[in-house]
């Protein structure tokens, strides 16, 4: 037996969600490049889940059942206020949606029916969470859910209490739809890990959370603002980069296990950072990242994922830095149900073997011995 480093190249499950192939990424078949064109987040919450595009009254009918199920119960409220104002955003995520479980009356049924109940509740309870923890340690109290809006327009409105301008709508929808799904990512493989035991979505989508929190995965996009705000300016790229190449450090947003040419997701972001940065008369942080990716690329050939742009476009929508992998998470949650769901679907326990490199032929040394 012979392992493979952060099991590279393995083909660790069949799934028809999303692919893939020769550096063109799918959901259910559709390129990424026409949904971030054309499609809403939900018409794409609806095609990872059923795996077909909505029409007019089955897209209205998810828009009904988000909205109706958007309400956090009160009790996961009142946990949140308790927790300390400096806990880690995704932390706080992360305990919140395990909590949700202990006030689903449904979190043990494992029916279908009842599963793909919860993913609904699931996505559209997150938002609200998010906001929620965002609003709750400055102090401030949570604003309820608008009715009738879409899930990017909820969470500004939530995250604020104004009303969002319709390009800041327009702008988050395109980031949800291009995180929502990403074939066999770490997240996504923690969470069908979990539920392969049979254990419930709630520990699935918590599993993922954790998965998706630390800063080779999710957590990019958060050190890539951290890495532009450490800059400041354009003038003081080259140097700053230069000194981190040298030094043999990772820059954060550049590298994908799977894309070698580049992650098709990242354009879209880049064209809507520059965007924004016109309208909020701001360049400085996409011109930054032009000025990175030339070096970057130039020097190691290492293209931009799809965190690097989403943390200037999410800066000029005003939402705080650490609120970047939460973001993520609201988007992904979509895509961590649809794969459980399709885990649930046929499922047999995941459980690989590890190539053994400790000591062999030891002996039970008595206490008094050692
Ligand atoms: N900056 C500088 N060098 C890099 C980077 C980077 N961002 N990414 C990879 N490299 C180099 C490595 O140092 C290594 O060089 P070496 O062979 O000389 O040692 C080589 O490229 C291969 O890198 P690995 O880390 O082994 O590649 P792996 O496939 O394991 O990792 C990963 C992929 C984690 C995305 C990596 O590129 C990385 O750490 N990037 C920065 C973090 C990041 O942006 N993560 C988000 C990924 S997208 C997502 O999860 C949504």
């Amino acid at each position: 037996m012979t392992a493979t480093k952060g099991l590279e190249g393995i083909v660790a499950t069949t799934s028809s969600i999303s692919s893939i192939i020769d550096g063109v990424l799918t959901y259910r078949g559709i390129d990424i490049d026409d949904l971030a064109e054309h499609a809403s987040f939900e018409e794409v919450v609806y095609l990872l889940w059923y795996g077909k595009l909505p029409n007019k009254s089955e897209l209205e009918q998810l828009h009904a059942d988000l909205s109706a199920s958007a309400p956090v119960a009160d009790s996961v409220i009142q946990q949140l206020k308790l927790y300390p104002k400096n806990t880690n955003s995704m932390a706080a995520l992360r305990s919140a949606v395990s909590a949700l479980a202990l006030y689903d009356e449904e979190a043990n049924d494992m029916s279908p029916a009842a599963n793909l109940r919860k993913a609904i509740r699931l996505q559209a309870q997150l938002p609200t969470i998010v906001a929620a923890f965002a609003r709750i340690r400055e102090g401030k109290e949570p604003i309820a859910p608008k009715a009738g809006v879409s899930v990017s327009y909820n969470f500004l409105y939530m995250l604020t209490g104004n009303d969002p301008e319709p390009i800041a709508v327009e702008a988050l929808d395109k980031a949800l739809v291009l995180h929502a799904d990403h074939e066999l990512n770490a997240s996504t493989f923690a969470a069908r890990v979990t539920v392969a035991t049979l254990s419930d979505i709630y520990s699935g989508v918590t599993s993922a959370i954790g998965a998706l929190k630390g800063p080779l995965h999710g957590g990019a996009n958060e050190a890539v603002m951290a890495m532009l705000e450490e800059i400041g300016t354009s003038s003081d790229v080259e140097a700053y980069i230069n000194n981190k190449l040298a030094n043999k450090e990772k820059i954060m947003g550049f590298g994908h296990r799977v894309y070698k040419n580049g992650d098709p997701r990242a354009k879209h972001l880049q064209k809507m950072s520059r965007e924004l940065g016109k309208i909020t008369n701001n360049m400085n942080w996409y011109d930054m990242s032009i000025k990175i990716e030339e070096l970057v690329t130039g020097q190691k050939g290492l293209k931009p994922n799809v965190d690097f742009y989403s943390a200037s476009v999410y800066t000029s929508l005003e939402i705080p830095r650490d609120l970047f992998t939460p973001i993520f998470a609201i988007s992904r949650v979509s895509g961590w149900t649809a794969h459980i769901l399709e885990q649930y679907e046929n499922n047999r326990l995941i459980r690989p073997r590890a190539e053994y490199t400790g000591p062999v032929n030891q002996k039970y040394v008595p206490i008094e011995s050692r």
